[in-house]
């Protein structure tokens, strides 16, 4: 997503992305290797445990490396709770607005902590939950809000995501181990202080009664102008005052400037301005580009006009707002032109779609030590062909 955006480009820029077919995804193992020592470092300072949230990163080849710092992971679904527990392994955490008795069957088998929306859920999967002997909490909703796209922003009005005080009876919490909350996107630990401040005036009264709580996603702990000190002292402050075992699960943080996508032009024409056409896709291989909206950031390409060659860059879809952007280039494009776009191994992956039929981007992982570049995954057919019937 956007804040990050122009991370990465002197990892970028060891990668020969020369010798790789594109569209490839490429994951450099030495920068996820260093944003993981930065969160390792942080849980140890800060006695938390750091959770990989799969939503926003789940490139499962890289795991080896993130089992070696972080706790585990946390679950947007059954089937993320299993990539947790199968491939990653540790501590498996869930949460998700809703579970139908099917789902939480399941889900049980797999999920150490399992945190519901509301007080109804709590109730109807109270038994399953018991039965397995796993640690249920409930997400509530402080209702403070920090982040300013409303797509992203759980704490607005009318919100779906977690139990407002309101709405919150305090024996709605028997049997309840933890409470979550996740209110902040692309966050600095100033922003985490207040909705701690937010969380502790609603639900303080409630929290000597739990034993962890969870402070969600949203903490860009890796960005270099993050103030990793006030988080250290935020939670040790927030564990001295409650007693409480304290979890974060960010996402984005994990992965921040750690990967590219690598793309080549396919054609090149003029209609009113010139116009590249690249074998990715802005709907198809990047939706935040058109769902956030935000702007990629190109190796060595500029604003438009900023450099003496301008395109507009689109994909291979039908879709007529299928654009990446306007960019200007040093030389002209040609055929076969390879461009990397920065910041691409969170989210984006994860939200690929085969939408026209469009090959999904391959994936790859890239070794700083030895320069090698690793493809554990291309797409074809049978991939677009099995997700339909
Ligand atoms: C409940 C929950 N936890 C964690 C995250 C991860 O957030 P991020 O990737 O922004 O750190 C999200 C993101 O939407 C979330 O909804």
């Amino acid at each position: 997503m956007s804040a990050g955006a122009a991370l990465g480009e002197a990892t970028a820029r060891a990668i020969d992305v020369t010798r790789v077919d594109t569209p490839c995804f490429i994951t450099d193992l030495g920068a996820l290797d260093a944003n993981l020592q930065i969160l390792a470092d942080v849980q140890r300072r800060a006695g938390c445990t750091i959770l990989l949230a799969l939503k926003g990163f789940a490139q499962w080849s890289t795991f080896p490396v993130v089992r070696r710092y972080l706790a585990g992971a946390t679950a947007s679904s059954v089937a993320e709770a299993r990539l947790a527990r199968e491939e990653l392994g540790g501590e498996v955490h869930a949460y998700a607005p809703a579970y139908s008795d099917g789902e939480m069957a399941e889900l049980v088998t797999l999920a150490d902590h399992i945190v519901l929306n509301s007080p109804a859920q709590w109730r109807r999967h109270r038994a399953a939950i018991a039965r397995a002997n796993r640690s249920a909490g409930l997400r509530v909703n402080h209702e403070h809000q920090e982040v300013e796209v409303a797509l992203y922003d759980p704490a607005g009005p009318c919100s779906r995501l977690g139990t407002t005080r309101a709405n919150l009876r305090a024996d709605d919490l028997d049997g309840v181990d933890g409470l979550h909350f996740h209110t902040l996107c692309q966050s600095n630990s100033d922003a985490l202080g207040r909705a701690i401040a937010a969380f502790e005036a609603k639900f303080g009264e409630l929290i000597p009664r739990m034993k962890w709580v969870n402070f969600g996603g949203g903490h860009h702990v890796t960005r270099p102008d993050y103030d990793r000190e006030r988080l250290v002292r935020l939670i040790g402050a927030f564990r001295d005052r409650w007693r409480v075992q304290v979890y974060l699960e960010p996402g984005e943080a994990i992965a921040l400037g750690a990967g590219v996508l690598v793309a080549s032009v396919m054609d090149v024409f003029d209609n009113g301005m010139p116009i590249a056409i690249l074998d990715t896709s802005a709907t198809a291989h990047m939706p935040d580009v058109l769902e956030m909206p935000y702007r990629p950031v190109i190796v060595d390409a500029g604003e438009p006009g900023a450099k003496p060659h301008t395109y507009r860059l689109g994909g291979m879809t039908c879709l007529a707002g299928d654009v990446i952007g306007d960019y200007s280039f040093d030389c002209p494009l040609a055929v076969g032109d390879r461009l990397v776009f920065l910041d691409m191994a969170h989210y984006t992956m994860v939200k690929t779609t085969a939408f026209n039929g469009v090959r999904l981007p391959s994936i790859a992982t890239h070794d700083p030590a030895t320069r090698q570049i690793t493809v554990h995954r291309r797409f074809g057919y049978r991939d677009y062909r099995d997700r339909l019937s």
